[in-house]
Order: C-alpha cells, then structure tokens, then sequence
C-alpha cells in the first residue's frame, strides 16, 4: 500500500560496485563515488567505504594532509580513529559516532587508527560546499553514537538518523547548505519500505549488508551488497528487502549545479582558485 501516486517513485538510474583503491599511506578502500565510473552525484564528490579486519588494510592511516572547499562526513562503524587538525582540534572517533567536519578556507589534519588489529569499518562522504560557503571558517559537528536518534516507521524497519528528518525525528547535523540527508537504514528479512526522500534532492543508496530490490514495482532492481544505486527524480523510494534482510545508506542533498574545480583535497569552482588553494597552503595559510 502506497499513498503516493507511481510517477513520483525514485527509480534507479544506475546501479555500480565500487572500485578497490587505496589512499592516505596505503589505506584499502573500496571507492564507490569519486571514480572514473562515477566521478560524482553533485553534491556529493566522494564516498569511500573501509571494511578489513586485517590491520595491514588500514595500520598506516591518513598522516597530515589539507582539505579546501567542501565537508568530510566520517560515519565510523566498527574501530576507532583519532583525528587531529593544525587548529588544535582532536578526538576520537568510535563505533557508531559521526564527524561532520566542515573544511572551509582550510584545515590540515591527520586521521589515524587508534587499534592495532581488529576490525575497522566505516565510510568518508565528500559533499561540496556552494561557492560562497568553500572559504568560510572551519567548523565540526562530533556525534557519538548515542546522539542520534533511531526510528522505527514500521514494523521491520529502523533507520539511524545522522541528517534530515524523518518520523518526527531529525538528526543531530545542522546548519549545512545543501540541507543533506544522511540515514542508516536496517530491513528485515523481506521487508517492503516506502521512504520518503526529498523531491528538491540528488540521492543515492549504497547497501552494506545483505541485499534488497528497489523502485518502482514495474521497474525494480535487485541492488547487491557493496552496490549502489543512484536514485531518478521522485519523492520517494520503494525498498524490497531480501531474504537475509538489509541494510544501507540512504545519502541526499541539495545539489549546487556549480562549476568544480578539484585537484586532490582541494575543491573549489575555478582553476585559479585551486591555484590559490596551493599557493595559501605552501605558505602555512590553512
Ligand atoms: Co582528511
């Protein structure tokens, strides 16, 4: 049963495996946005996935490197990291806690395990700042795990809440510009789920953990575990879950429809001011 009408159900555009990388001093990743394939769902620049239990995958971390221009989101699910920045700013990020770090005009910092063996897992998602926002002063949004609310639509359904709203809930995130929604969505075994995603939106989904059937019934597509799908226009997203159940990223925001200018860990609209971007950060300006 539906209250929504099926022209404005989200089907699925495109369906994608990441691709395995590594980055920082050696990190294994699986790269799902941010590659050749698919270079980015504007707003959204990159999303990494680190999953490994072997600490050779992830020992080295990520030594003292800058950002410019956008907001890194690090959603921990198992291990711990330590994150340090030129600003003085640290802590440390654990099992189910979230760091919004807004980079703005600049930061140098380090993120670095704080484990020598067991699992590490999680995601980095790059989102862009709009042009009048990429030089404004660093800031970070710090959740543990605790902060965030998790709620339960319906029966078989729980979806933690980092950003946006749902069920008369909202996540702890405030204040970002393209009004972002982030949630973490869990499905038992053979679950239908018709979530409401903002029309305004770009979307994407990324399964983690089982698999599931998405869009509309007419159109449905399995989305495998380690996939993810990029969601059409609509307002909303039919989900299937499958026999093990399913669980995964529900990630959208408001896209800038601005030139981007990227080189490394800077982004910004143009070349100049990647150029300036280099020139500041030579000269110890982040
Ligand atoms: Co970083």
């Amino acid at each position: 049963m539906s209250t929504f009408t099926t022209d404005t159900s989200r089907h699925l555009t495109r369906v994608v495996r990441g691709q395995p990388t590594s980055d920082g001093a050696g990190v294994k990743l699986n790269r799902v946005i941010g590659t050749q394939v698919v270079p980015d769902i504007d707003p959204f620049l990159m999303l990494d996935e680190f999953r490994s239990d072997q600490a050779g995958d992830y020992i080295a971390g990520f030594p003292e490197h800058p950002h410019r221009g956008f907001e890194t989101v690090t959603y921990m699910l198992a291990g711990r990291m330590r994150h340090q920045d030129n600003h003085g700013h640290s802590g440390l990020m654990e099992a189910g806690s979230v760091q919004w770090m807004t980079a703005g005009r600049g930061i140098v910092h380090s993120e670095m395990p704080e484990q020598e063996d067991g699992l590490m897992a999680g995601f980095q998602l790059w989102l862009n700042l709009p042009a009048r926002d990429k030089m404004t002063e660093p800031r970070y949004q710090e959740f543990p795990a605790t902060a965030m609310p998790v709620v339960q639509p319906q029966d078989g359904v729980s979806v933690k809440l980092i950003a946006g709203e749902l069920a008369g809930k909202a996540g702890p995130i405030s204040g970002v510009a393209t009004q972002p929604v982030y949630w973490d969505i869990t499905l038992t075994a053979g679950t239908t789920y018709t979530v409401p995603v903002p029309e305004t939106h770009q979307a994407f989904i990324y399964v983690f953990e089982g698999e599931l059937q998405a869009g509309p019934e007419s159109s449905r597509h399995a989305v495998q575990c380690s996939q993810m799908a990029v969601l059409g226009q609509g307002d909303h997203l039919e989900l299937v879950a499958g026999s093990e159940g399913a669980r995964l990223l529900l990630i959208a925001g408001l896209p800038l429809r601005e030139p981007v200018a990227r080189y490394g860990p800077f982004v910004m609209n143009t070349q100049e001011e990647i150029h300036q971007a280099f020139r500041d950060y030579q000269a110890g300006r982040f």
